[in-house]
């Protein structure tokens, strides 16, 4: 079975300290940041773009997981990966030419992921499993953090892993919304193994290190 891995969303990050905040995410032990990528068209909110990841590559040496929730996505991948993206995830549900873009991701040099929303049935991911690297199954609907885990889509990681299973390649399977120490059993259980984390980490009352060692303690 593959290591778990830990990747904190800086979207619940305090920005006028982003780089002491990123710091203290690596020193608590996470693996990678991930950075949320939101347009106003495919999600009801604007976030940041290839600036953002360009900073935090020069302030960080963890791989960066950049997950893009934005319409025309092919046309952006290329300067997020310019930037330091280690990860490019698109959303499955916008993207009429999805394995061009997955290829294009894989042949600038960064890792290809697709994204399914809640309402997404996990069957329309199916023929894009072999160009794949990661699937996230996103476990609230996408746009903002802060929100509640849909118990419900812990069937869905289960049927996705399953599919993962019957590939000859490693994939990885990321969870991302409302993961918590107590949501996060739940994912492992159900056969995730990278967790996506922004409230339960920056917002913790206890701090950010606080918070990453609630996270870690069932997973590592
Ligand atoms: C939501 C984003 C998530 C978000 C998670 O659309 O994709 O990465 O930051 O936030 P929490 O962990 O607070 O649910
Ligand atoms: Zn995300």
């Amino acid at each position: 079975m593959s290591k778990s891995i830990l990747s904190a969303s800086i979207l619940s990050a305090d920005f006028s300290k982003l780089g002491n905040e990123i710091s203290q995410c690596e020193s608590a032990g996470c693996d990678w940041i991930h950075i949320d990528v939101m347009d106003g068209h495919f999600v009801p909110n604007i976030t940041m773009g290839p600036f953002i990841v360009e900073t935090c590559h020069r302030i960080s040496k963890l791989p960066l997981d950049v997950h893009l929730m934005i319409d025309n996505a092919e046309d952006y991948v290329e300067s997020f990966i310019n930037a330091g993206a280690s990860n490019i995830t698109v959303h499955i549900e916008r993207d009429q030419n999805i394995l061009r873009t997955l290829q294009r991701i894989r042949s600038l040099g960064a890792h290809p992921g697709v994204a399914i929303n809640p309402g997404t049935a996990p069957s329309s991911i199916e023929s894009v499993l072999p160009f794949l690297d990661m699937v996230l199954v996103m476990t609230v609907n996408p746009g903002f953090s802060g929100q509640k885990f849909i118990p419900e889509m812990v069937e869905k990681i289960a049927a996705v892993k399953t599919m993962i299973n019957a590939q000859n390649h490693a994939i990885r399977l990321e969870v991302d919304g409302g993961i918590t120490g107590e949501t996060i059993p739940l994912c492992f259980n159900a056969g995730a193994d990278t967790y996506v984390a922004a409230t339960a980490i920056f917002k913790n009352t206890g701090g950010i290190k606080a918070g990453v060692e609630e996270l870690s303690h069932f997973i590592k």
